[in-house]
C-alpha cells in the first residue's frame, strides 16, 4: 500500500465522512483538505462543525469543505442529509462511515426505537450508505470505509434478539456495533461483487487513539478507562492513518482490513490485518443485515 505521505494531490476527489467534527474523523478530513479534496462532513454538534470550518479555513482559505449537522440517532435526519447530498453531488469517491459512540452507560433508545449505540454506530450508516450508493457508483475508484474496532473481538451476539436486550452491558453492545460494521463491510463487498458494482468495501480500525470517544459518556469505568487510555494510546492523527490509507492509497483491495500493526493492534503504522473470525460467518452477517432490514425496511438490491 502507498504510504500516507506518498498520497498525491486529491483535487476532484469527493469525500463524505461521518463523525468529522472530532477525533480521527477530524484528522482524516484535515489531511484530505490539505491535499485539495472536497469534503462533506457530518456531526451532531453545530458548534463543533462551525468551529472546525473556521479552523480548516485558517489552514486553507479556499478549502472546499461543507458541514451537515446530523444526529445519527434519528433516521429521518440521516435520510434528510443523505437526500440533500444525493441532490447536490454528481459523484462521491469515498464514503467513510466513521461516527460512533462508545459504552453509553445507560440503556437508551434512539427516536426510532433502536438501542442508541447500535442506532448511531451501525444502523444510521446502513441507511446513509444505501441512499448514497448511486453517487458512489459514479465515483472514480470509489471506496466505502467502515470504521470497526479491536473491541469487535469482544462481541457476544444473542442471535435470537437483535434489538431487545434482557440485560444491557454497555461494552458488549459497543463491541457488537463494531462487529456489525465489519460484517456490513463484508456484506457490501459480496453485494458489489455479485452485482458487478465497481466499489471497494474496506474495513478499518484506528487502534486505541486519544479522542473524545473516551470522554463523551461519564461513568466511573470510563473515567478510569480514559486515564488508562491516555497512558497507552496513540495520537488521533496516528489513529486516522488507516482511514487515510484505506481511502486513497494504491494497493488497497475490496475486503481489506486495515489497522495498526503493533502492540496487539493498539498502535503503530497501519497494515493489512486478518478479519476477525466472529464478523465473517454468514450467520453473523445475516444477523446484522436482517436486523437492519427489519428496522429500516431498506434492502440492498
Ligand atoms: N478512539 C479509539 O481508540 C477508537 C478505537 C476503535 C474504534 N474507534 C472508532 O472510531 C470512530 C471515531 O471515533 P473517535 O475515536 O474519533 O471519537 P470522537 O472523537 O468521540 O468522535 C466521534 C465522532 O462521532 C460523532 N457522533 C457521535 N454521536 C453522533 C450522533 N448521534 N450523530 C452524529 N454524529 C455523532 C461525533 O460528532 P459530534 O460530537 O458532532 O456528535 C464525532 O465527530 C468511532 O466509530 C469509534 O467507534 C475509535
Amino acid at each position: 500500500m502507498t504510504k500516507y505521505n506518498e498520497i498525491g494531490d486529491l483535487t476532484n476527489k469527493v469525500v463524505v465522512i461521518t463523525g468529522g467534527t472530532s477525533g480521527i474523523g477530524k484528522e482524516a478530513l484535515t489531511f484530505f483538505i490539505k491535499k485539495n479534496a472536497t469534503v462533506y462532513f457530518l456531526g451532531s454538534s453545530l458548534s463543533k462543525g462551525e468551529l472546525l470550518l473556521q479552523e480548516v479555513r485558517k489552514i486553507k482559505e479556499d478549502a472546499k469543505i461543507y458541514f451537515y449537522q446530523c444526529n445519527q440517532g434519528n433516521l429521518s435526519e440521516v435520510k434528510r442529509v443523505a437526500n440533500n447530498l444525493l441532490e447536490k453531488l454528481d459523484h462521491i469517491d469515498v464514503l467513510i462511515n466513521n461516527a460512533g459512540v462508545m459504552r453509553n452507560p445507560k440503556f437508551e433508545l434512539t427516536v426510532d426505537g433502536i438501542e442508541s449505540q447500535m442506532g448511531i454506530n451501525f444502523i444510521s450508516h446502513y441507511v446513509l450508505t444505501s441512499i448514497l450508493l448511486p453517487k458512489l457508483k459514479n465515483g472514480n475508484n470509489p471506496r466505502i470505509l467502515n470504521v470497526s474496532s479491536i473491541a469487535a473481538q469482544g462481541a457476544k451476539i444473542d442471535y435470537a434478539h437483535f434489538n431487545d436486550y434482557k440485560k444491557y452491558k454497555p461494552s458488549v453492545v459497543y463491541s457488537n456495533t463494531k462487529l456489525a460494521m465489519m460484517s456490513f463491510g463484508i456484506f457490501l463487498d459480496s453485494f458489489f461483487k455479485k452485482n458487478n458494482i465497481n466499489i471497494k468495501s474496506i474495513i478499518v480500525h484506528p487502534g486505541v487513539s486519544k479522542t473524545g470517544l473516551f470522554s463523551r459518556y461519564k461513568s466511573k469505568l470510563m473515567k478510569f478507562g480514559g486515564f488508562f487510555i491516555r497512558l497507552i494510546s496513540q495520537t488521533p492523527f496516528s489513529g486516522s492513518l488507516p482511514l487515510i490509507i484505506g481511502a486513497f492509497s494504491d494497493g488497497v483491495e475490496s475486503l481489506d482490513f486495515i489497522g495498526p500493526k503493533c502492540m496487539f493492534q493498539t498502535k503503530g503504522y497501519p497494515k493489512k490485518l486478518k478479519l476477525y473470525k466472529k464478523g465473517t460467518t454468514s450467520k453473523t452477517i445475516d444477523f446484522f443485515i436482517n436486523g437492519a432490514i427489519n428496522i429500516t425496511n431498506i434492502k440492498f438490491e
